[in-house]
């Protein structure tokens, strides 16, 4: 009998990581695979140019939940996916990554004894003020199956516990997808519509309540980003964009001599500019792993990261929002003394969406 499974998406981090799977579920005939989308994310430029971009098949259901606190959102996807799993009666739900839409789904399918597999399990931060910790923790106790992207994963779910019979180290979803489409980032070299050449300038990525939330930690932000000395690219995100003008520095970040502001930008461009960038400054999750692959070093603009792999095999540093030691790591990035990606990274983004499809597959039968 076929079988369907739905994955479940909702913000800008969860669409890159469908394009494996859906790839390798195309192998099997005796398997429906459907998309529902959240709606956590929106905006087009969010959400809409991913599926575009990455070729992903339009979803069976766009939820519509948008922003909001955490307990409304959360609570407003729990209510529409249910009703969603009641009418598309899914044989399985894969959620991926940490965010509201994951828990959500996650919750709502358990208690319709709907099994679930989590894309991304283990992962831990061990910072509970972020909203994504407490996602993890419970996605993957909620969870059937379990795909950790690196070591760490595998111990952290050991320690908390859970049945490692349930547990597989796959590998970097985020790496595979990279992959599938290197030969259009490498093509594109979108530096080149900016005027600018490859390596000659720093590339920009702040969105965490942490960096842009309060006055004082935009602020910071913002004397970082005065310090920098290169041209610098930074896609601003919506949340960025909304606190600079609540907080009245949109005029200061604007001011910043060579810093050239533009919208968020879809996979292709955004990957391209990092291809070609001298450094990153991002606090976001997976940019850890792509500078990485790219061997393009990433000041990471916070305290901890549920990615250490990325720290000791990559071209991570954790740097927060100190200056002193963004100058100290920028002068070792102009001497060309900045740590060199190890050779384990590219084999972490080697057939994970194969795996994850096959482990799933077999589950089902
Ligand atoms: C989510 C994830 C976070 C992820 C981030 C990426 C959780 C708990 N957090 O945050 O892990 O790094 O997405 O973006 O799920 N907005 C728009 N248009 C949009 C989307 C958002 O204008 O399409 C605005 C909202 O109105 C809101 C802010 O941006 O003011 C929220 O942005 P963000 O922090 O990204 O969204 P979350 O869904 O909270």
């Amino acid at each position: 009998m076929r079988k369907k499974i739905v994955s479940v998406v909702g913000a800008r981090p969860n669409f890159m990581k469908i394009a494996p799977l859906e790839r390798e579920f195309r192998r099997f005939d005796h398997i429906q695979h459907l998309t529902v989308h959240t709606g956590q994310h929106y905006d087009k430029e969010m959400s809409d140019i991913f599926f575009d971009q990455l070729g992903l098949s339009k979803p069976e259901r766009d939820l519509g939940v948008g922003s909001g606190g955490h307990g409304e959102m959360t609570g407003r996807i729990m209510i529409e996916f249910e009703k969603a799993c009641l009418d598309l009666k899914p044989d399985m739900v894969i959620v991926v990554g940490d965010v509201n839409s994951t828990i959500a789904a996650s919750l709502v399918a358990r208690k319709l004894f709907i099994p679930v597999s989590h894309v991304e399990a283990g992962l831990r931060s061990f910072d509970e003020t972020m909203p994504e910790e407490l996602n993890r923790r419970l996605t993957d106790c909620l969870s059937n199956l379990l795909f950790v992207s690196e070591p760490s994963g595998m111990e952290n779910l050991k320690r908390e516990g859970i049945d490692m019979t349930r547990a597989h180290l796959v590998g970097d979803i985020m790496l595979e997808t990279l992959q599938m489409f290197l030969p259009a980032i490498s093509k594109a070299a979108k530096w080149e519509g900016f005027g600018l050449e490859r390596g000659s300038y720093a590339l920009v990525t702040l969105h965490r309540p942490s960096n842009v939330d309060s006055l004082e930690a935009l602020t910071e932000v913002i004397e970082i980003l005065e310090t920098i000395g290169l041209p610098t690219i930074f896609p601003i995100h919506p949340r960025t964009l909304k606190r600079a003008a609540e907080f009245g520095l949109a005029d200061r970040l604007e001011r910043i001599p060579n810093l050239k502001l533009t919208p968020p930008l879809p996979y292709i461009e955004f990957l391209s500019l990092m291809e070609g960038c001298k450094f990153v400054f991002s606090d976001s999750g997976s940019v850890q792993s792509e500078a990485s692959f790219f061997n393009i070093p990433c000041l990471v603009g916070r305290e901890n990261t549920e990615r250490p792999i990325y720290l000791r095999e990559g071209t991570s540093a954790l740097v927060g929002r100190d200056r002193h030691k963004i100058v100290d790591l920028l002068d070792q990035i102009r001497l060309g003394e900045f740590r060199q990606a190890g050779p384990e990274i590219k084999k972490l983004g080697t057939r994970v969406g194969a795996q994850i499809v096959d482990i799933i597959v077999e589950n089902l039968s």
